[in-house]
Formats: C-alpha cells, structure tokens, sequence
C-alpha cells in the first residue's frame, strides 16, 4: 500500500535536473525529512547494469530494443525499490521515469506514444507520481550546456531534443494537476526556491 509521496524530475539532457535535484534533497534532508534519491535508468543492481548498455552501447541499437529496455528497468525499479520505499512512507525523488519514455522514445524517436503509455502502466501497475517536476529549456541552450564526453542519447541531434522538449510541454498540458513546468532560464537559487514551493505543497 502506498503512504509515500512520489516526486519525478524531468527535462531534456542539459536541463540542470541534477542541481535541482542534489538541492532539494538538501532541503529535505535539513528540514529531517525522511527521503530517498534514486533515479531511471539505474536505480537498482538490474538498472545499473542496463543503464550501461543504454547510455553507452556502441553498437546500432533499435528503437524498439532501446523502449523495452527502459521499461524493463523500470518494471524492476518500481517493483523492488520504489514501491517498498513508498509503503515505508517515504517521500521517493526519482530522476527521470514516465514521462521521460514519452518524451524520448515517444516523440523524439516518433513511436507510438498511446503505446508507450499503455506499456508504462503495465510495468509499473499504474503508480503515477504525485508530482512531476519538468525543467524546461530551450534545445539550443541545452546542448549547449552539455559537457564532456556525450553519452547515446546526449549525441542525437537538435531536431530530436526539440521535439524531446514539445514532447514535455504537450505532456505537461494533458497532465495539468501532476505535472508542473519551471523554466531552466532563470538562476539555480531562483529555480531551487520554485522547487520548494511546489514540493512544500505535498509534504505539509
Ligand atoms: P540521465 O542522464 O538524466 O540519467 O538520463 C539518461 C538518459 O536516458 C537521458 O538521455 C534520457 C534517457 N532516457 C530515455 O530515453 N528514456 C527513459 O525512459 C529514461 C528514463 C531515460
């Protein structure tokens, strides 16, 4: 049985996710809020070893093997690491989940998204998040962000991210009471106070 509460962090690569998410659970963790951070892809001892293939796989990879990889992930991070954490009564932040699929393998590689919804309810038995936090960021601006060496997913093009981000925002607007949009173009402290302001609202 569900008692937690269930945050998810989403936005295309480059986003600042990460920053936001490492501050919340700061915030969390100061205020003695019992939390836990776990993320998709990778997020349990199945994930990890998933997750390498995923990101770093050099080899073609088909669009359909790359879907049900995610969700093969998924199917055994809900199971076995957020569902128990949630029936502890914790509040479970996880970077990246549904949305994400939608998003990437739904309108950035163009397969069927009432496909991906369908396949995203069976592997997680329909647990939707309470909250859904999206960075939103212009495309140009969020490649522009990534450093380093990009991983699979980082080195598709600007039409691919720019529909990742339409993708978002469409998934925002039939979602209007799960999922919440905060723009990426504004400072860390200003985004992180947005943050809290929305989070604060589902744990008092
Ligand atoms: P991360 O770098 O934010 O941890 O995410 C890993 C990459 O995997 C990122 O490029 C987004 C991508 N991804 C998908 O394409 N589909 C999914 O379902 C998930 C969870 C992530």
């Amino acid at each position: 049985m569900k008692k937690g509460i269930f945050i998810t962090f989403e936005g295309a690569d480059g986003c600042g996710k990460t920053t936001q998410i490492e501050l919340i659970k700061k915030y969390l963790d100061l205020n003695n809020i019992d939390n836990v951070l776990t993320r998709e892809p990778g997020g349990c001892d199945l994930g990890f070893e998933l997750r390498k293939i995923l990101l770093h796989y050099e080899k073609p990879v088909s669009n359909i093997a790359e879907l049900f990889l995610y969700l093969a992930d998924r199917a055994q991070h809900t199971e076995f690491t957020i569902k128990p954490l949630l029936a502890e009564g914790k509040i479970v932040l996880c970077d990246r989940y549904i949305d994400s699929t939608v998003a990437y393998q739904g309108y950035a590689r163009g397969q069927d998204i009432e496909k991906i919804i369908e396949l995203n309810n069976l592997v997680t038995k329909n647990l939707k998040p309470d909250l859904t936090i999206v960075f939103d960021i212009d495309s140009n601006l969020a490649q522009s962000r990534l450093k380093g060496e990009k991983d699979r997913l980082e080195k598709e093009g600007l039409e691919f991210h720019k529909a990742l981000r339409k993708g978002y925002l469409e998934l925002a607007k039939s979602n209007p009471e799960r999922i919440k949009v905060i723009s990426s173009d504004d400072t860390i402290e200003n985004i992180h106070k947005q943050c809290v302001e929305l989070i604060k609202g589902y744990i008092n």
